[in-house]
């Protein structure tokens, strides 16, 4: 047995220099499509990088504004649900984006030389035009979306930005305005890269996409019984009309769950029980009841915890803005001196 061997304290890590930014719209509580989608990545992240993860309540308004009312009481939920799924309060900036104005100024800077057609260009704004038709989108603040989060990825100088697909033409917008930054004025913005994590294909219980509006989430915060009922409740194979028939895990919308919850040599049994009609969905439902509540029962706690301990979620947040805000501070200080903006000219401290 080598020195190396002996059991002993920790090696120290090394530090970690590698910045990750990303941020949600808050939506109110996280169900299992938001976890497995991208906040389990989140929490992994933290233990390898200097991480900073936000409320992106800004950005909600640019298509909430006829109705803002909702949004600061989602604040809440949606750090309570951050929280209990692992994210730490000492090794990530958990923050609210309204409360660091300087995204603000940041995002008007950026505004002065992003060229409009970049904007109208921009595929998912294309899309969620479309998608949310009922809304009138026609306006200065959503064509601007990808600046705001420009704004809020380079104030802190990210290296990686964790998000689904649909975000990455706003990251490869958000490394153009970087380039184009640094090109008319002082090299200060590194570009980052999109991180892109891989998207389960989880659907809600009725195979639509999982969505509040449908009704068809199982969200973190549900009761184990609710939980039960979902799961009970989840479109499996359409082609399966009786118990005796064979089945197909590859068309039935509870599989992909049962991946994420259950050990490997347990699914081959389940596929392999499956097509040889030995199986039934119910039993099989069953299963994956039994393996999720498992799964979440630590996150529930934990969020049993804050649920009694309100005032800790707010200390959490108002900690992480004011490291945010430290932060965005000295960023702006660099580029009021990069685009030449004095400071004798401003107020007196
Ligand atoms: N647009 C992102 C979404 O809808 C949310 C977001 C805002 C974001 N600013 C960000 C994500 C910065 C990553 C980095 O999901």
């Amino acid at each position: 047995m080598s020195f190396e061997d002996l059991p002993g304290p920790e090696k120290p890590k090394e530090p970690k220099t590698k910045r990750i930014l990303s941020g949600m719209r808050p939506t109110g509580k996280m169900h299992l499509g938001n976890y497995y989608g991208a906040l389990y990545n989140w929490v992994r992240l933290q233990e390898d990088y200097q991480c900073y993860y936000f409320v992106a309540d800004w950005h909600a308004l640019t298509t909430e504004y006829e109705t803002p009312g909702p949004i600061s009481g989602f604040i809440p939920e949606m750090v309570m649900d951050w929280l209990s799924v692992g994210l730490d309060p000492e090794k990530s900036t958990i923050f609210v984006q309204s409360a660091i104005p300087e995204h603000a100024e940041l995002y008007l800077v950026f505004g002065m030389f992003t060229p409009v057609p970049w904007l109208e260009r921009n595929p998912t704004y294309k899309d969620q035009i479309q998608e949310l038709a009922h809304k009138d989108l026609a306006t200065y603040g959503f064509l601007g979306y990808p600046v705001l989060q420009a704004a809020d990825i380079l104030m802190y100088k990210a290296d990686g930005v964790p998000v689904g697909v649909d975000q990455v033409p706003h990251v490869e917008m958000t490394r153009e305005i970087a380039r184009r930054f640094n090109h008319l004025y002082l090299p200060t913005f590194p570009e980052p890269e999109a991180l892109l994590t891989e998207i389960p294909k989880l659907t809600g219980t009725d195979g639509r996409k999982m969505s509040k509006s449908y009704g068809n989430c199982i969200y973190l915060s549900d009761p184990p019984e609710v939980m039960a009922k979902q799961v009970r409740q989840m479109t499996t194979d359409t082609q399966r009309p009786f118990r005796k028939d064979p089945g197909e895990p590859d068309r039935c919308l509870a599989f992909p769950f049962h991946r994420l919850n259950l050990p490997q040599a347990r699914l081959d049994e389940i596929t392999t029980e499956c097509r040889a009609a030995q199986l039934g969905c119910v039993d099989c439902k069953k299963l994956l009841a039994e393996a999720l509540l498992e799964n979440m029962a630590p996150i529930q706690e934990r969020r049993r915890y804050y649920e009694a301990h309100p005032g800790e979620v707010m200390d959490i947040m108002h900690q992480g803005n004011n490291r945010a805000r430290e932060q965005a501070r000295r960023t702006m200080a660099e580029v009021r001196e990069a685009v030449g903006f004095n400071r004798k000219f401003q107020l007196a401290p």
